[in-house]
């Protein structure tokens, strides 16, 4: 019986992550998918704590942050009433902006990596990404895009530390190829070319499934 995929999207600040997913979600429906789309930091309690800290409403230590994020991840796959496990289970197509990958690139930053990735065992126990999507942008274009969009910043979006979340990005990825899927695409193309090239790669994953 055919599987329904969990994928995660990932990439630093503007790099284009919500656009693709909607246009990734119109294509898995036009092919019959029922698809659930998702986000981290969660809208649960975990999530709104870890906003009021990157708005400045809270305060946290970075190793406090690296582990709310793991525990937002945790009630993110088991929630019961709409955790990813139970949205698969229900044959959902799952797609999320931001999984375990963000929190070893962003506080890889702060704090050491493998800790982070420890942090996070469980959660990459109970589930991992059939695909992660890194949508590869120049930082500087990153910047200029988010600031089209508001006003005030958020923690972690100043262009220095964009390039250094982006070169934990290509460090990470490296240390996982094994362990994970992640198919790295140009963002600082076209929208419709890299919609194209996402489309392509998932869809070669259904055909094989
Ligand atoms: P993210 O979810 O990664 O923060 P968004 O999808 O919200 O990124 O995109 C950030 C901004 O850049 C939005 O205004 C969006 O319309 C624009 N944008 C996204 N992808 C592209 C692209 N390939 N070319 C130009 N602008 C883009
Ligand atoms: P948000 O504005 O919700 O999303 P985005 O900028 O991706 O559209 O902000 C999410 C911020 O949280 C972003 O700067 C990345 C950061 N983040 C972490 O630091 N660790 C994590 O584990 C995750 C999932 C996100």
């Amino acid at each position: 019986m055919a599987k329904n995929l969990f994928i995660a999207f990932e990439g630093i600040d503007g790099s284009g992550k919500s656009t693709q997913i909607n246009l990734l979600k119109k294509n898995f429906e036009n092919a019959g998918h029922n698809v659930y789309t998702t986000f981290e930091p969660t809208d649960k309690p975990i999530g709104k704590l870890i906003r009021d800290i990157f708005n400045h409403r809270s305060n946290a230590d970075q190793r406090t942050i690296a582990a709310l994020f793991a525990a937002d991840r945790l009630e993110h796959i088991l929630d019961k009433e709409n955790g990813i496990i139970k949205m698969l289970k229900e044959g959902f197509t799952v797609i999320t902006d931001r999984f375990y990958l963000s929190s070893y690139a962003y506080h890889g930053v702060h704090v050491p990596v493998d800790w982070v990735i420890q942090c996070n065992m469980l959660s990459a126990e109970l589930i991992r990404p059939d695909l992660n999507i890194f949508i590869d942008i120049d930082p500087e274009l990153g910047m200029k895009r988010l600031k089209k969009g508001r006003n005030s910043l958020e923690m972690f979006e100043t262009l220095e530390n964009q390039k250094k979340v982006r070169d934990k990005y290509f460090e990470i990825m490296e240390k996982l190829k094994f362990q994970e899927k992640i198919f790295v695409t140009d963002g600082n193309r076209p929208v419709e070319l890299i919609a194209e090239d996402i489309w392509k790669v998932v869809e070669n994953i259904l055909d094989r499934i």
